[in-house]
Formats: C-alpha cells, structure tokens, sequence
C-alpha cells in the first residue's frame, strides 16, 4: 500500500459531519484504508483539519487536508500553512472547495505553495468556466463539482453530464497534463463508472460516504468498476 495517489481516484471529503467528531475520521479513514487494500482501488480521504496528524499517521492511504491558507511558515497565528500540512504526513490538498472558497487572487498561492511542499493539490470549481481558469495554475487535478447538487440525491453524472465532459475540454485545452475529477450526489459505482466514462479521472464525494449507514458496502461499490 502506497501513499501516492495514483488515477482513478476515489476521493472521500469527510467534511465537518458529526459522523467524523471524535474518533469517527479515524474510523472511516480504516474502513476506507481496508477496502482500498482488498480491492487495490486508489481510495483517499480528507478528514477534518483537526484530525489531519492523527489520521495520517495512523491509515497508509493517501490523506488530504480539506484546505490550506496561501501562508509560509511564519507570524501566521490560526493559519494552516501547506508547509505544516506537509509535515503531517498529508499527501495533498483541496483548494477552493465550493464550501471554502479562495478569492481568485490567492488560489494561484495556493496551488504554488503547496507544490512547493510537494503536496498533490485538488482544486475545486463550480462551473467549467471557473475551471478552466484554475487551470491556469496547473493543479494536479481540478473537480468540477455544480453547488446545487452538492449533499443532493441526484449524481452530477446524471444530473448534468454535460459540466463534465465541458470541464474535461476546458481544462484539457488549457493544460492536458491536468486530471479532471467531478462530484456532488455521486453515491454509486454506476456514478463512478459514468464519470470515468466522460473523461474523468475519478471522483471526489462525500454525503454517499460520510452518512451511509454502512460505509463499507458503499465503498465496495463505488470501486467496482475501477
Ligand atoms: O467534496 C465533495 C462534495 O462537495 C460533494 O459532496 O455529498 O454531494 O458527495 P456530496
């Protein structure tokens, strides 16, 4: 088992649910760590900054942070820098999730600090035109995730397919060696085998994880088709 991220990816955003207080990131964190071990798929997690240290330590797949704050190591009281992010065994990061937006200015700090760390970065866009201009900043991969179908029933696969084969040519014409992920009420290995099919690299989730009554049988059917 390796810490790299390797395509396709599952990655499941922990979010701040209750579910996840206490010691529930790292319960989810094993339940997902034991699945990508039976079935070799490429499962990562991104549990509460809080946990960050503590989940990373503990589970051999690849950890993200949710966030970092465009700050170097420094006078920068209660902010989380990628450099500290790094150090505590994270693998990457998200940036600009639709829930913990980054003014455009600062994204491109961002992404550059945290390459400089080398952590893996994962930038979020709401809509394919925001997308292809994050890629301007050659993240690793960017998600293209529509707000209003965000914790809904209805996977963005079904939903609006057409934001995401959109998104894949936006991004692609700006720079090919940028990954596109897609997410927002995907739940089922059907949702990740349509997403995979319209040229994604895989999918970042969360709710169909996070609040599923079994976890596990959720995650063994999400990588079915990987
Ligand atoms: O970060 C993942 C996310 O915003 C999608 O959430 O609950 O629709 O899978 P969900």
């Amino acid at each position: 088992m390796t810490k790299r991220i390797s395509k396709p990816v599952v990655i499941v955003n922990f979010k701040a649910y209750g579910e996840v207080e206490k010691e529930g990131a790292l319960t989810l964190a094993m339940v997902c760590e034991s699945v990508a071990e039976e079935t070799g798929a490429c499962i990562c997690v991104c549990p509460p900054s809080v946990d960050l240290g503590y989940v990373s330590r503990k589970v051999s797949i690849p950890v993200l942070s949710q966030n970092v704050d465009p700050r170097a190591p420094g006078s920068a009281t209660g902010w989380m820098t990628p450099s500290m992010v790094k150090g505590c065994g994270a693998a990457g990061t998200l940036i600009n999730h639709s829930e913990h937006k980054v003014p455009k200015n600062l994204m491109g700090e961002c992404v550059e600090l945290s390459k400089g760390t080398e952590l893996v970065t994962v930038v979020c866009a709401d809509d394919v035109q925001s997308a292809a201009q994050a890629a301007e900043f050659r993240p690793e991969f960017i998600a293209v995730e529509p707000p209003e179908l965000i914790g809904g029933d209805v996977s963005v696969t079904s939903a609006n397919p057409r934001v995401i084969e959109e998104t894949v040519d936006a991004v692609k014409k700006v720079n090919g060696s940028i990954n596109v992920l897609c997410g927002a009420g995907v739940k089922t290995g059907e949702d990740v085998k349509a997403a995979l099919g319209l040229g994604t690299s895989g999918v970042l989730l969360a709710s169909g994880v996070v609040k599923a009554k079994d976890p596990r049988t959720v995650l063994l059917d999400l990588v079915k088709y990987l």
